[in-house]
């Protein structure tokens, strides 16, 4: 692994590797096709972050199964309760569907809780989550994920499809802001 690079001029040296992330999505892809045999599940990512945990994962599922990708928008002020999160992309297939939401990072829980109730509307048969790290410390919001990659402390981090401000997405593994 590299030693530290520099995003947008902050420092932050390796933390998860290519090769522990590989194994990861193997084990949860595991577990979801022995959970999930015979179910078809509909698995929804979530735009941006997700876009490369969601085909790596992907990729290891060897049960019947199809994919989809959701872009959520924030509106801040338009009401007293402050963000109202719109999907962007959702339609009537989450009907009576197994649905497995895939997310990069679970940190405050505020976009899933916003956002989840609006797919309950839809009438998915079953709704799980998927994601490859979690910020238990971070959570402010009630948001248990099903499935977990790594569990991490409440420091910020980049790459495999989390960025810094735009930036970052495209480093292959893991890395931590420095101290
Ligand atoms: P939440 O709504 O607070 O759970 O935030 C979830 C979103 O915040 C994630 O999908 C990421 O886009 C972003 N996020 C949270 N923590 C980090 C981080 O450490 N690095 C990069 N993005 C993060
Ligand atoms: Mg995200």
């Amino acid at each position: 692994m590299d030693s530290q690079i520099t995003v947008h001029g902050k420092r932050f040296v390796p933390y998860i590797s290519e090769e522990e992330i590989e194994h990861k999505c193997f084990e949860i892809a595991a577990k979801i096709n022995k959970d999930y045999e015979g179910q078809k599940p509909l698995f929804i990512a979530i735009l941006n972050g997700s876009f490369v945990f969601a085909a790596d994962l992907f990729r290891h599922i060897s049960i019947d199964a199809e994919i989809s990708f959701i872009k959520l928008a924030s509106y801040k002020g338009t009401t007293s309760s402050g963000n109202v999160i719109t999907a962007i992309g959702l339609d009537e297939r989450v009907k009576d569907r197994h649905v497995i939401i895939l997310e990069d990072i679970l940190d405050t829980g505020r976009t899933l809780y916003q956002f989840l109730p609006e797919l309950y509307n839809q009438n998915p048969l079953s709704l799980k989550i998927a994601t490859l790290l979690t910020k238990p410390s971070a959570r402010l919001f009630d948001v248990q994920p099903d499935y977990v990659g790594f569990e991490i402390p409440d420091k910020f981090v980049v790459g495999y499809g989390l960025d810094y401000d735009g930036l970052g997405r495209n480093i292959p593994a893991i890395y931590q802001l420095a101290e």
